[in-house]
Formats: C-alpha cells, structure tokens, sequence
C-alpha cells in the first residue's frame, strides 16, 4: 500500500522527493440560489438572494512523490476536478496547504489554455507558451507536437471549429512536449479515438521511465488501474481511500455496487 500516514508532515530523506503535497486542503464553493424559475420569484428578486456553501473539498491530506502516476476516482462531483485545478492554480484553496514542486502541464477541460478565435498552429504557440517555453522552443518542438496531433490540413483553422477529439489531441500533444515535471490529466482522453487513446497511453508509459508524476482523473476504472500505481478516492469531497490502485479501485466499485 501507498498509505502515507501523516501527509502533514515533510518527507523523510530516503523517500523521493516531493510532487505534490496537500495538508488539510479546503475548497468552498458559494452558489447563489436566484428564484426566476417562476413569474412570482422574478418579482421576488430584489429580495436577498440564499447563498449556499459548497463544500467541494473538505480537510484532504496526501503527499505524491516525484515518479508516481496517481489515479483520482470518484463519482460526479465528488470534487476530483476542483483538486486538479487547485494543483493547476486554476483555483485557490479555501483554507489547508498545498505544495507543488516543478512544472505543471494541465489538461484539464477540452480547449483549456486555447484560444477558439487563433489557429490551431497560433494556439499551439499561445499554449506552449503559457506552459513555460519559450517562442523559440515551440518553434524548435513545433514538428514534433503537429506530428503528434496528427492534424495536419487543420492547423490554419480556428480551433472553435474543431471536434472535441481534435482538442484533445492539440492539448495532448503541446502538454506532451513542454517538458512537465507533473501531469494533470481530466478525463480529456476519454473523447480520443481507440487509436489515438492508445498513443497517449504509449506516451504516459514514457513520461512514467523518464520518472514524471501523472495525475490522472477517469471514470473508467480498466484505465486507473492499467496506468496508475495508486488511487485517492475521493466522496462528496472528502478523501475516502489512498492507496494502491487495484485495492482502492475495488472499495469504490463495491461501495457504489451497495449505493442503491
Ligand atoms: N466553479 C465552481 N463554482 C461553483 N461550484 C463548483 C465550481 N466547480 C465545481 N463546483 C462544485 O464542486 C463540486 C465538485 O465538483 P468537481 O467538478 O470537482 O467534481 P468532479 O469530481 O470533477 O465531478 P465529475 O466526475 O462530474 O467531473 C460539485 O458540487 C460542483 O457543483
Ligand atoms: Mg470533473
């Protein structure tokens, strides 16, 4: 097991070094609750609107060493999405901690990081460089990223016309090539065809000798355990398990199995 009893407390010296790590991390959402779904609450609506807290991540505690793919599974709105955002610093915490060490390569929802108004080509640029290079070292990654994507012939469009399989595969394909220290990946690959599913899959299993630190966020539980080493499952935002992927897999497929 991949247990780490306190997450709070710095790694030791003989463990590797630390990815990712997160002491008692808090993300509240507040949802304005407005009354227009009828004519009375339309008339109602100078009154003051209910704000409900949302509790999407609550007192999560984990560390992630450099090297390890790590699977996040858990049902819809369980508050996987919020934790890779947090590590992306698309969001910031309410309250708790969280390290990260090295370069990030986000992707997380399909199109992140692009522009649907440039071209595939102007966005592979924009999001290179966003992602920490340089104009000069997209330029010198270029034909390997185009190469990658496979969508030669689409490169002068604008990316609002793209499929979602094209997005994913320019997001893959620039993430792939930016020399991330940590992956994040949010289900994007699941809009990939059989095909080219299994090319990222080829290119994770590289990332994973070259010894980078995947997160990795699926419904689809053959893939969390065929990829990643360990699993956090998170619940209604809290972290339920932690621990090796098959052993945790098996938790949440029998914890929904009694859900009836
Ligand atoms: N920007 C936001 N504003 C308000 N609430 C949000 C926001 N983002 C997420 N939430 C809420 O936080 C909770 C967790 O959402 P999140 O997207 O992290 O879930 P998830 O585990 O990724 O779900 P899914 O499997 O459907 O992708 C949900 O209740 C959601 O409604
Ligand atoms: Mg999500």
């Amino acid at each position: 097991m991949a247990l780490i009893s306190n997450p709070c407390a710095e790694a030791t010296p003989l463990q590797p070094p630390v990815a990712i790590r997160a002491c008692n991390l808090t993300k509240e959402f507040k949802l304005a609750h407005h009354a227009y779904a009828s004519l009375k609450g339309l008339l109602l609506s100078f009154l003051p609107k209910r704000v409900e807290q949302l509790v999407a991540l609550n007192q999560v505690s984990f560390t992630i060493h450099q090297g390890e793919t790590v699977g996040v599974i858990g049902q819809n709105g369980s508050g996987k999405s919020t934790l890779l955002g947090i590590i992306a610093r698309v969001y910031r915490p309410t309250s708790g901690i969280i390290e990260v060490h090295g370069r990030v390569a986000p992707l997380l929802e399909l199109g992140a990081g692009f522009h649907p108004d440039l071209t595939g080509l102007e966005n592979i640029y924009f999001n290179g460089v966003i992602l920490g290079l340089t104009r000069k070292q997209v330029a010198e990654r270029i034909d390997a990223i185009v190469q990658f994507a496979e969508l030669e012939g689409y490169l002068d469009a604008p990316i609002r016309t793209y499929s979602s399989g094209m997005l994913m595969r320019l997001g893959f394909a620039v993430a792939a090539h930016v020399d991330a220290d940590i992956l994040l990946i949010d289900e994007v690959l699941a809009v990939g065809d059989a095909r080219f599913q299994q090319k990222c899959y080829d290119k994770i299993r590289q990332f994973q000798r070259e010894g980078r630190t995947i997160l990795f966020v699926s419904h689809d539980m053959e893939a969390i355990r065929r990829v990643a080493q360990r699993a956090l499952w998170l619940d209604k935002g809290v972290l339920r398990a932690d621990g090796d992927a098959p052993t945790v897999v098996e938790q949440y497929l029998q914890s929904v199995q009694a859900t009836p």
